[in-house]
């Protein structure tokens, strides 16, 4: 835990706050008349730093018992933004506002505590959550009692808590993404000492297991690793979540075994970059490859990962995935750009050759596999000719589907430093015929399964027709048809008649595809 005292003048003008005290619990202080106590603050310098101190991991984790009935009769409600780590996060965070007595309520007027779990990795993402801090502080002058905290990704940016501290000072609770553990302590002394409490902790601490979790509807998110090491050079993520470390495999294989008990469909595996997983063991040699060759064995219908970095993608783990069973054919392997030199300075640490070498490998070894991809345009310095390169790429990996994004500089990184001369026209217009050409292939793809049956796990009602069901294939794409809702949580067999960009139409073929089935592919 960093308690170093921060310059925060760097930020924002701190003239009017004072010091109160500032011992080893760390610094009372107060900003035009709210008392806050900073017991840790994020620091970029600590944030950064890759330690050789081995991780321990903590079993003994549950609510302690004399905070269970401390939200008897209290309502909850969360906000997530972000990726599916902060999804999975919040669904701990959920767990153990439930485990105190919390329930959770839809409407945010009725809330004793509303969190906003954060994400930092572009600046929209960051103005959304102001501008929603904008709307609870009528809430908060509505319901002095109600506590507001912020957490997540953004609350471990220096810049973020120094914003908080000076415009946002109705915020009560401002905690991170390595002390979410803390939560049931941190609301306690928000109730009783009537202070902002910031505590967020600018070192990874230990993996902390058995956190409950409030898991929903039929498909379960997993982590097996945290953190990023990879330190791209426009990214905030190896600051927000710390350094790479994995869950020990049986701990991962353990709650496998337990969704799949408890009647789970589909998992999707979580990391930043899954293919690190197991790199940081220091007494065995385990690694992705050998994990997924292990859930392989278990019974549950659909198993995902996400992300994929293409720097460890070894062959091993295409030999497993080639073998498919529940391992989907479906690889999100994110290029970010299709030029050299472009990816060099992004340090991605592939080129684009060998990034195609991959795709080559994967292709040949996964012959109907789905590839999708993220991208960034408009990266310092991306000449004309080096986004050519990227919609070349594209033109020749044929992703299905991607994430397209205009570069957001992130405080506190490399990429922030370097001299960003493309014009923000440029920018939107490199992005539009980028999203264009990713719709030209996605439709031809889809076109191509026109009267095929694909596997189909039904999900619920279509969001624009009650009377139609929605769906996914073991590839992740957006299937809809007629049938009956007791369908929902079941695999179904789907002829494909209308394929469009982003959906395909169909009609049902085989009521229910038998698990064991679907499990064996
Ligand atoms: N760990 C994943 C990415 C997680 S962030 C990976 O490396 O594949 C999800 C996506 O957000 C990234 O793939 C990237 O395309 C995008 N992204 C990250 N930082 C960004 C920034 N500063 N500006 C714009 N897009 C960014
Ligand atoms: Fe960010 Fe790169 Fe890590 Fe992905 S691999 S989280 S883009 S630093
Ligand atoms: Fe955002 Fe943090 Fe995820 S920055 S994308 S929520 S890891």
């Amino acid at each position: 835990m960093a308690k170093e005292t921060k310059d925060y003048s760097k930020y924002f003008d701190f003239s009017n706050a004072k010091v109160l005290s500032e011992d080893e619990n760390g610094k009372r202080i107060r900003i035009a008349g709210r008392d806050i106590h900073i017991v840790s603050e994020p620091s970029y310098k600590e944030e950064k730093r890759r330690g050789k101190e081995e991780v321990q991991v903590l079993y003994d984790t549950e609510v302690p018992e004399e905070m269970k009935g401390f939200g008897d009769g209290r309502f909850y409600h969360i906000t997530t933004y972000g990726c599916q780590m902060n999804e999975h996060d919040t669904e701990t965070i959920k767990g153990m506002l439930e485990a105190m007595g919390y329930s959770f309520v839809e409407d945010r007027t009725k809330a004793d505590v509303i969190l906003l779990n954060t994400c930092a990795i572009r600046e929209n993402a960051e103005d959304k959550v102001f501008g929603e801090l904008g709307h609870l502080k009528t809430l908060k002058t509505e319901n002095p009692d109600l506590i507001l905290g912020v957490c997540g990704c953004m609350s471990q940016e220096e810049s973020v808590v120094s914003r908080i501290l000076q415009k946002h000072a109705f915020v009560d609770v401002i905690f991170g993404t390595h002390n979410i553990h803390r939560l049931p302590y941190l609301l306690r002394d928000a109730y009783f000492n009537k202070e902002m409490v910031v505590e967020v902790w600018s070192k990874e601490g230990d993996i902390i297991e058995n956190l409950p979790k409030k898991r929903e509807g039929m498909k379960a998110w997993v982590n097996i690793m945290y953190g990023c090491d990879k330190f791209c050079t426009y990214c905030i993520v190896p600051y927000t979540r710390g350094k790479e470390r994995s869950r020990r495999p049986q701990d991962v294989i353990d709650e496998v075994r337990e969704l799949a008990r408890q009647g789970f469909k589909e998992i999707t595996l979580l990391g930043q970059n899954v293919n690190a997983y197991g790199k940081d063991f220091a007494d065995m040699k385990y690694l992705f490859g050998d994990l997924m060759a292990d859930i392989q064995k278990i019974a549950i219908p659909r198993v995902r990962f996400t992300t994929s970095h293409p720097r460890d993608f070894d062959d091993h783990l295409i030999e497993v995935l080639a073998a498919k069973g529940n391992l989907v054919e479906h690889i999100h392997l994110p290029v970010q750009s299709g030029s050299s030199e472009i990816l060099k300075r992004m340090s991605r640490k592939y080129n684009r050759e060998t990034y195609l070498e991959l795709v080559r490998k994967i292709k040949q070894a996964i012959p109907d596999v789905v590839l999708t991809t993220d991208i960034i345009v408009g990266f310092p310095g991306e000449t004309d000719e080096q986004f050519e390169e990227t919609l070349s790429l594209v033109r020749e990996v044929e992703y299905d589907s991607g994430f397209t994004f205009i570069y957001s500089p992130r405080a506190g990184t490399p990429a922030a430093e370097m001299e960003d001369n493309v014009p923000m026209e440029v920018k939107k217009a490199r992005l539009q015929r980028l999203n264009d050409l990713m719709a030209e292939i996605s439709l031809k793809k889809n076109l191509a399964l026109k009267d095929q049956v694909v596997e189909v796990l039904v999900e619920g009602e279509s969001k624009t027709n009650a009377e139609v069901l929605s769906g996914r294939t073991r590839t992740n794409k957006l299937v809809h048809f007629r049938g009956p809702q007791s369908l929902c949580g079941q695999f179904v067999h789907v002829r494909i008649t209308e394929p469009q960009t982003w959906v395909l139409k169909g009609e049902l073929v085989e009521q229910v595809v038998s698990e064991t089935a679907a499990a064996l592919g």
